[in-house]
């Protein structure tokens, strides 16, 4: 039987959330090792821990052919000129692709391919879609000044792998320059150097 209640997701564009699903809030605090300017970085955590993002999933157990979703909200805000942003990640089963659609503010995703080092810089707005296809490095990161909610739909079996970026990071870096986004190789920034 087709259960309403089970088909239907409420969310709210404007805070991120999902009637009824759990929220995971990452701040500050949890995303040390990501920036590319560990100075910046320590200086604005010695200041105040703040609210970087938070996603709210729905990943019931089913079979593979499902689909499971989350929307991610982003706050506006920099470490140096670097723009706040998620962790990023591979999919755990390496060919899952993914959809993501911008449901308020301006986004930009840091796609990297995973067997090639290709990276590409991805504009995250109301009128497009992004396709991310398999075995490709993920990144969303917020380039407006008001908050970025999107959704993102992968396969069931996706699964979530951030020791990959956690051990390496992203090869490049999305910095402000000009008022406007850049890609930037991360190890060119003079800023390049290790975490404490
Ligand atoms: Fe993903």
């Amino acid at each position: 039987m087709l259960d309403v209640e089970q088909l239907l997701s409420r969310f709210n564009p404007a805070t991120g959330e999902i009637s009824g699903v759990p929220v995971v809030k990452r701040h500050l605090g949890d995303l040390r090792g990501c920036f590319a300017d560990p100075k910046a970085y320590e200086a604005a955590l010695a200041q105040s821990n703040p609210l970087l993002y938070s996603v709210a999933a729905v990943e019931p157990a089913g079979g593979d052919g499902d689909l499971h979703y989350g929307v991610g909200m982003i706050m506006p805000g920099k470490i140096g000129d670097e723009y706040f942003m998620t962790k990023g990640h591979l999919h755990s089963w390496r060919p899952a692709a993914e959809f993501y659609f911008n449901l308020a503010g301006k986004g930009m995703m840091l796609l990297e391919d995973e067997a090639t080092g290709e990276s590409r810089m991805v504009e995250l707005l109301p009128t497009v879609a992004v396709y991310v296809p398999g075995h490709t490095a993920h990144r969303t990161m917020n380039v407006g000044r008001t908050p970025l909610t999107y959704l993102g739909v992968y396969p069931a079996k996706a699964g979530h792998d951030y020791a990959a970026i956690a051990r390496n990071n992203f090869r490049c870096a999305i910095l402000e320059r000009h008022g406007k986004p850049e890609l930037i190789e991360r190890k060119t920034l003079p800023s390049a150097a290790s975490y404490p």
